[in-house]
Formats: C-alpha cells, structure tokens, sequence
C-alpha cells in the first residue's frame, strides 16, 4: 500500500488488514509507514486494529529506481518473498 502512513492510504491498511491481508506499508515518510505497520503488528484493541502481518519501508513511489531497489531488494529480503507484482 503507497501512502500508507497517513490518510487514506493509512486507513486502506487497516481495513485489508481486518480481512487477513498481510500488508507491504510504503511511504516516503518511513516513520510514518513504520508507525502504521507497528499498529498491526501489535494490534491495538482500544482503536479497533487486529493484530495482523505488516513491512514497512520508506520509499518514494514516484521514484521508478527507489520502488525497484525497495521491492525487488529489502521486501525479498525480509519477507523471503521469491516473487514481487507491482498492481
Ligand atoms: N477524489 C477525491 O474525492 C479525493 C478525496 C480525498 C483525497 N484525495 C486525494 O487522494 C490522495 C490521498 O489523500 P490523503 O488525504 O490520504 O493524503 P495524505 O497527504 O494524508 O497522505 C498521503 C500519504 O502518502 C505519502 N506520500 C506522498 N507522496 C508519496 C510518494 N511519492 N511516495 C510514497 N508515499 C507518499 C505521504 O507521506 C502521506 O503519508 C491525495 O492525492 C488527495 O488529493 C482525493
């Protein structure tokens, strides 16, 4: 999810994180996108979050050589993925 530290991208991921999606939180505020992936990862009762799976990396999307280096890079290497599809 791109803007996944603030607004509706923030709330995408909480609502796809409620039907078991594990999420990919991106944003150019990595802070931002590592506060919104902390909240699932933990779950957060009070608010309504379940506890779910969530990466978070700082990446501006309109940046073709950031989005490649973050996905077929650090997202392998974290999520142990083989394969990543950019929608
Ligand atoms: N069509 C409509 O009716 C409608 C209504 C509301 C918002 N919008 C549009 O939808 C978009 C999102 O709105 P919002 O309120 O969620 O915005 P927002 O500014 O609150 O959140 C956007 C998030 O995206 C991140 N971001 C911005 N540029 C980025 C980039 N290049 N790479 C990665 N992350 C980036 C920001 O850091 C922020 O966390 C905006 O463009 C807004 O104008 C449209």
């Amino acid at each position: 999810m791109s803007g996944a530290g603030a607004g509706i991208g923030e709330e995408i991921c909480y609502q796809l994180n409620e039907l078991g999606v594990i999420l990919v939180c991106v944003d150019v505020d990595g802070e931002a996108a590592r506060r919104t992936a902390a909240a699932i990862n933990r779950g957060d009762r009070h608010s309504g979050v379940p506890k779910g799976t969530a990466f978070a990396f700082e990446c501006d999307v309109s940046d073709k050589e950031q989005v490649g280096r973050v996905m077929q890079k650090e997202f392998r290497a974290r999520a142990g993925t083989g394969s990543t599809t950019l929608p």
